[in-house]
């Protein structure tokens, strides 16, 4: 068997060890919950992108729209020759708007996803010839350094989709800390934050009529049964999200429609009637509250862009 085979199953077994962990210990404790970042297998990651085009779900074609109209304001603010830093990559389809724009010594793309960057990588490879673009495979909240990179006048971060939402404040704090410490002094960050607006609209995008989101809350029960042995049957939970207007952001969880027993990596679970396990909060900011949380982790808030209906925001956030 080749190295490179050996090293993916070997990554492949120490995410499931993580997985069995987090869930054993998640459904241990009370309010039970399991953290977000493990609704995205293949199967969670492919609805996460069939969400981003429901009716209902205005973030992301909202930002792009922003990102669209302001990425040569974006690029004139960061100069020439400058180094592109994405949190959380993904498919790096965003990102494109801003390669397009400015002016850049290399592109270097973070995700966990050893799978999804080397795909994302190798197509932009193709589609930017000229331009350097090193994927580095990592969890940007445990990334403690860059690896080598090509010389840069400056680091420009890139955080988009509302992504900064699914950390709780001090959670955000942390990540604008290491963002900072990443990018240097005269680094700057380009973020997507998602606005406070009516409930309604709020409730709308996290409930959807086609039942989307409500599959990939499910979803995470499907893996647990695939992964850790579980014994859910997916009819007996429902996906349950509303907005909580006191903490200002969406809280999701799966909840049990009947008492009942569940196996999971050979332990046993009851679940009473209405119980719940957490699996999501998406913050919703104010420009206020966004400053603040920024300037705890060093940055001041120097552009922020909306739509017209002020649903969502762009900010590029500068060092203090
Ligand atoms: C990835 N993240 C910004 C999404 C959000 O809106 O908080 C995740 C999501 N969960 C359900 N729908 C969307």
């Amino acid at each position: 068997m080749n190295g490179i085979v050996l090293e993916r199953e070997r990554a492949q077994a120490a995410d499931r060890e993580e997985f069995r962990r987090a869930v054993l210990d998640g459904l241990s404790r009370r309010p039970r919950a399991i953290p977000a970042k493990f609704l995205y297998d293949a199967r969670g990651s492919a609805l996460f992108d069939e969400i981003c085009d429901l009716p209902e779900y205005y973030l992301t074609r909202t930002e792009t729209g922003i990102l669209r109209a302001r990425a040569d304001d974006i690029a004139a603010l960061s100069g020439p020759a400058c180094g592109l830093v994405e949190f959380g990559a993904g498919s790096s389809v965003k990102s494109r708007l801003l390669l397009d724009a400015m002016d850049l010594a290399f592109y270097a793309p973070i995700d966990i996803s050893r799978e999804h960057l080397d795909a994302s990588v190798a197509r932009l490879r193709h589609d930017y010839r000229a331009l350097p673009i090193v994927g580095i495979c990592a969890d940007y909240m445990a990334l403690n350094a860059l690896p080598d990179l090509p010389p840069a006048s400056r680091r420009i971060g890139f955080f988009p989709g509302s992504s900064i939402g699914n950390l709780k404040p001090e959670e955000a704090v942390a990540f604008f800390r290491k963002a900072h410490a990443l990018l240097g002094r005269d680094g700057a960050l380009v973020l997507g934050v998602d606005l406070k607006k009516d409930s309604a609209r709020l409730h709308a995008a996290y409930n959807d009529s086609a039942g989307v989101t409500a599959a990939f809350t499910l979803n995470l029960l499907r893996r647990m049964n695939r992964e850790l042995q579980a014994t859910f049957d997916l009819k007996a939970f429902a996906h349950e999200a509303f907005y909580n207007p006191d903490e200002g952001r969406i809280e999701i969880y799966f909840r049990s429609l009947c008492d009942q027993l569940v196996v999971v990596a050979g332990k046993t679970f009851s679940f009473l009637e209405g119980e719940r396990v957490h699996t999501e909060y998406s913050y919703k900011y104010e420009e206020t509250g966004l400053a603040d949380l920024a300037g705890r982790g060093g940055f001041r808030v120097a552009h922020l862009w909306s739509d017209p209906e002020r649903l969502f925001a762009v900010a590029y956030l500068t060092g203090r």
